[in-house]
């Protein structure tokens, strides 16, 4: 056996403890598709939602099992703004981008929340309270514009209220 099958087989295996057997044979069916790079975004999908994010270690191992260009899996995983490259704060932040509540301001109260927040789409703060992500409509376009943290509602959210309601997040982030 020569040492590029052994370097191969020690690379491989690696890559399949970081992510795990069934995404490792998720890829493995994929790598059987005619043209295997055309499953990378589904494979990252599966990826986040199994470890809730993007690491470095993670991307390699989908280029590696997948055979394709680190730096195209690393392009992809960025350029997206549904895939989170850092751990998930907290409290995730999900601005509605619909229709409703785009013509509503929607776009100025993300700006304020990244202006506050010093992050941008899919960041999570330095201190790890907040995640901020845009969606599509949440259902409630009577109410825009409209943000959800977790599990509740904000309706009819201005730019100006932004601090307000993130200061009673961070009091219950310190509580
Ligand atoms: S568009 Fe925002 S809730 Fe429907």
């Amino acid at each position: 056996m020569s040492t590029t099958t052994d370097n191969w087989q020690q690379v491989e295996a690696t890559a399949r403890a970081t992510l795990g057997d069934a995404i490792a044979s998720y890829i493995d069916q994929c790598r059987q598709s005619p043209q295997p790079a055309s499953q990378l975004i589904s494979v990252l999908h599966k990826v986040q939602a199994q470890f809730g994010y993007l690491a470095p270690e993670q991307l390699d191992a989908v280029a590696q099992l997948l055979q394709v260009p680190a730096a195209k899996v690393a392009g992809v995983a960025s350029f997206y703004h549904f895939f989170r490259l850092q751990p998930r704060g907290r409290f995730m932040i999900n601005v509605c981008l619909g229709t409703a509540c785009y013509v509503k301001g929607a776009d100025r109260v993300a700006q304020k929340l990244m202006d506050e927040l010093g992050i941008q789409w899919g960041e999570t703060t330095k201190d790890g309270v907040f995640t901020l992500e845009g969606s599509r409509c949440l259902g409630t376009c009577g109410l825009a514009p409209v943000l959800m943290i977790d599990n509740e509602v904000h309706p009819n959210v201005t730019p100006d209220q932004v601090p307000v309601i993130l200061q009673k997040y961070l009091d219950r982030a310190k509580g």
